[in-house]
C-alpha cells in the first residue's frame, strides 16, 4: 500500500487558493498524497485552466537535473535549492515543526540538527550498529518507539561512508508512513551508482531521495542541492520556500555543470579507485578503516585522535577531526596527495607505536 506521506504537511501551510498545487495533486491522487482539501478540487472556486504551474519554477533546471537522474523522472517530481541543506531544510519546513521530529542514525552529517533546530522540530538519534550499519529492524523499531514525522537514512553515510542496502530502505518504506529521506550526497562515489533509492520512488510516495552537485561534480561553492519526490511533496517545498530562492546565476552554472556531465564526472571513476585502495592501504599501516562508499574513509581508532591529527598537520597533511570518538576521516585525494598522506601516516604509527 502507498502510504499518503502527505499527512504530515502541516495544516496552516494548506492555503486553499495554492493553485500551482493543483495539478500536482490531480497526479498524486492515484498515490494516495494530498495537500489540498479533496473538496476544494471539486468546487467551482478551482479553475482547471489554472492548474499546471509544474513548470513555472525553475523548470529549465528541474528538467535538467531530471534528466540526468534518469529512472523515467521529470521536472514535477525535482526540487532544486541552495545546496541540500536548503532542501532539507523546506522539507522540514513543511513536515516538520513544534511537536514533530525528525529521526537519523548516528554517526551522521552533522548539519541534520541544524536544520532541525532552525525549524523547531526535535531531533533525534538511534546509535548505528558496531560496524556502522544498519537493519530495517532497527530503523523501524527506532520508527515505532520516536514515531517521528521524517526519517534520515544516508547512504553512502557521512562520515563513515557506509552504504544501506535498497532491500533495507524498501522494507523501512514498506513499513512506515513517515517521511523517509534517502540522502544520497555521495552515490556517485558508489561501487554501485546504480543501486539508488531513485528505483524506489515509482512505488513509495513517502520516498525523498536527495543528491547534491557538491559533491561528484566538485561544485560546493555553487550551492545546487536537489531532491526526487513525489509531485506532490515537491509541490509542498515550493509553497514553504522563499521567493526566487535560487538565483539566476547558481540556476545557470548548474545548468552548464549538467550539460558537460561527463567532463565533470571523470574525476569520479579515479576518486573511486584512489578510495578502493584505501581500504586496502590503510590496513597495511596498521589502522583499521571502515568500508566505504563514499570519497573518504574512515580510519582510526586512535587513543588520542587529535594528537594524530595535528602529527599528520605537522607533515602538511589535513584530515578531518570528525565522526565517532578516535576515528579521524581522510579524504580520497589526487594521488601525490594520497601518497603524501600515507607516507606521513607511516610515519605517525611508527612515533605513537
Ligand atoms: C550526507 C550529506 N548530505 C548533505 C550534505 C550537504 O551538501 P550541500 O552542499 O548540497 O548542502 C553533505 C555535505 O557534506 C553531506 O555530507
Amino acid at each position: 500500500m502507498i502510504s499518503k506521506a502527505l499527512i504530515w504537511f502541516k495544516r496552516d501551510l494548506r492555503m486553499q487558493d495554492h493553485a500551482p498545487l493543483v495539478a500536482a495533486q490531480a497526479h498524486d491522487q492515484a498515490l494516495g498524497l494530498y495537500i489540498i482539501d479533496p473538496a476544494w478540487l471539486q468546487s467551482s472556486e478551482c479553475d482547471p485552466q489554472h492548474v499546471d504551474f509544474t513548470l513555472a519554477c525553475l523548470g529549465e533546471l528541474r528538467t535538467a537535473l531530471a534528466g540526468y537522474l534518469g529512472h523515467g523522472l521529470d521536472a514535477s517530481r525535482i526540487w532544486a535549492a541552495n545546496g541540500s541543506n536548503e532542501v532539507m531544510t523546506h522539507l522540514l519546513q513543511a513536515f516538520g515543526g513544534p511537536g514533530r521530529s525528525v529521526l537519523s542514525f548516528t554517526p551522521t552529517y552533522s548539519m541534520y540538527p541544524e536544520y532541525a533546530r532552525n525549524t523547531h522540530t526535535t531531533y533525534v538519534t538511534v546509535p548505528r550498529l558496531p560496524d556502522f550499519t544498519l537493519t530495517s529492524a532497527m530503523v523501524l523499531a527506532a520508527v515505532a518507539e520516536h514515531r517521528p514525522t521524517i526519517v534520515v537514512i544516508t547512504t553512502p553515510n557521512n562520515p563513515t561512508g557506509t552504504t544501506t542496502p535498497l532491500a533495507v530502505i524498501e522494507e523501512v518504506l514498506a513499513g512506515t508512513d513517515a517521511i523517509v529521506v534517502v540522502d544520497e550526497a555521495y552515490q556517485e562515489f558508489a561501487r554501485h551508482p546504480e543501486r539508488t533509492a531513485l528505483t524506489l520512488l515509482g512505488r513509495y510516495g513517502n520516498l525523498v531521495v536527495s543528491r547534491t552537485m557538491s559533491k561528484a561534480f566538485a561544485l560546493a561553492g555553487g550551492r545546487v542541492g536537489y531532491l526526487a519526490a513525489a509531485p506532490a511533496i515537491v509541490d509542498a517545498c515550493r509553497i514553504v520556500r522563499l521567493p526566487y530562492h535560487l538565483s539566476a546565476q547558481t540556476q545557470a552554472v548548474a545548468l552548464v555543470a549538467l550539460e558537460h556531465a561527463p567532463e565533470l564526472l571523470a574525476q569520479v571513476d579515479e576518486l573511486r579507485v584512489t578510495r578502493d585502495e584505501m581500504l586496502v592501504r590503510l590496513p597495511q599501516l596498521g589502522v583499521e578503516v571502515v568500508d566505504s562508499d563514499a570519497n573518504f574513509c574512515l580510519f582510526g581508532p586512535f587513543g588520542d585522535r587529535h594528537d594524530v591529527w595535528q602529527r599528520l598537520l605537522d607533515r602538511g597533511v589535513l584530515v578531518r577531526e570528525t565522526g565517532p570518538a578516535g576515528w579521524l576521516r581522510v579524504a580520497a585525494g589526487t594521488p601525490v596527495e594520497t601518497e603524501r598522506f600515507y607516507t606521513a601516516l607511516a610515519e605517525v604509527m611508527e612515533e605513537i607505536r
